[in-house]
């Protein structure tokens, strides 16, 4: 996590000199369970130990939020009550969020915010949904008395990128940002909402992430293009099937897929094959994990990682060379993480094998794209709060 002390100084110089409060909240990692959150399914995510951290003080003005992304040294000044609001990226997030906290009846007016991050950028590790969150908490503090709940919250967050950002997501990174535990992973069921904590400290293994450096965006077409295509689906068994209720793909069977497929066409049926296999693997997992036994988890996400690749068509050839790499190295299991279209993998590797494995990884990626890969350990971290 950042240096708060780092933050601090730069509030301190950027505005008048005041401090405020400072919040943070953690980027995420997601074991198994990808696609599968707008799509009423199951995920299976975790907080991590990177995140974002954000010195924020009223100003006292009506509706003037001061902004300096630290990082970046980007200072943008704009007005909430604009209907446009900023242009630049990241204060869009900014903006989002305080229209969609004002909506829960938050009274948000003019505030001064300077924040920082490491969650890296477009690796896979929602480091979006730990600012909508970062921020969220501390409005919620600054003007809300903290009445909102957590759940409205993540759904503040959610909205913030349908709203303001583009991405048409689910609830699964904002919702990890929000309610993650430190050494927990959470399965949650996006139909319902109801979640379950578990423990995650898989003796012998470790957890590690590598990011191909093939930046991810998720704004623009292809991931809304998938959601669509799910939501064709669900629409033509529904039609088929008056007498059901069918709302995302949870609600349909394989057999009502097959129904459809000459009507939906193709690459539909073969996107929603993906989430309803996906679904039945994350459950596959959670029984795995309470059995302790580690060669089914590793066994299912390259079973992940091959429908992302062939089927959802959401994996790129660098990813796919990494997973070819982890499997030539042993490792349990291995998959593209997150929305995919580059990033970073998950891989589940024994201790033993795991020197050899970054090395080998480092090396043959290098040779082949002329880039390291970066490395990050996974340490399950606890989810978005005030620190001072
Ligand atoms: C992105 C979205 C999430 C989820 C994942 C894929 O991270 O923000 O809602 O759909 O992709 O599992």
């Amino acid at each position: 996590m950042i240096a708060i002390e780092e933050v601090r100084s730069r509030f301190i110089k950027h505005f008048d000199g005041k401090t405020g409060n400072i919040y943070a909240s953690p980027g995420r990692i997601n074991l198994i369970g990808e696609h599968t959150d707008y799509n009423g399914g199951f995920v299976f995510p975790g907080a991590v130990d990177k995140g974002i951290v954000a010195e924020m003080r009223v100003n006292g003005t009506e509706d003037m939020i001061m902004a300096y992304a630290i990082d970046l040294k980007d200072r943008v000044d704009f007005h909430l009550n604009d209907p446009a609001g900023p242009r630049t990226s990241w204060a869009r997030y900014i903006y989002g969020i305080s229209k969609e906290m004002q909506k829960l009846g938050v009274p948000v007016k003019g505030f001064n915010i300077a924040f920082s991050g490491d969650v890296p950028l477009g690796a896979g590790m929602s480091s979006s949904a730990a600012m909508e969150s970062c921020f969220a908490c501390g409005l919620n503090d600054l003007f809300g008395d903290n009445k909102v709940s957590k759940w409205d919250i993540v759904l503040a967050g959610q909205a913030t990128e349908h709203n303001y950002c583009g991405v048409n997501c689910g609830i699964m990174d904002q919702f990890a940002s929000v309610f993650g535990q430190a050494g927990k992973l959470m399965r949650l069921d996006c139909r319902s909402r109801e979640f379950e904590y578990f423990p995650f400290d898989p003796k012998g293994y470790k957890l590690v992430l590598i990011n191909s450096c093939v930046k991810h965006e998720l704004a623009g077409s292809p991931y809304n293009d998938r959601r669509n295509s799910c939501e064709h689906v669900v629409k033509a068994i529904a039609a088929k099937h008056p007498e059901g209720k069918f709302e995302t793909l949870r609600d349909c069977t394989w057999e009502q897929l097959e129904e459809v497929r000459a009507e939906v066409g193709e690459e539909d049926y073969t996107r929603a094959h993906f989430v309803l296999g996906e679904k039945d693997r994350v459950l596959a997992v959670c029984d795995a994990l309470v059995a302790g036994d580690y060669e089914t988890v590793g066994k299912k996400m390259y079973e992940t990682h091959e429908g992302l690749s062939k089927e959802y068509e959401v994996s790129c050839e660098e990813l796919d060379f990494l997973n070819d790499i982890a499997k030539e190295c042993g490792v349990t299991g291995s998959r593209i993480m997150g929305g995919g279209f580059g990033g970073c993998t998950i891989n589940l590797v024994k201790d033993e094998l795991y020197d050899a494995f970054i090395e080998t990884a480092k090396k043959k990626y290098f040779e082949k794209y002329n880039k390291l890969p970066k490395v990050y350990d996974v340490v399950i971290s606890d989810g978005s709060r005030k620190l001072c």
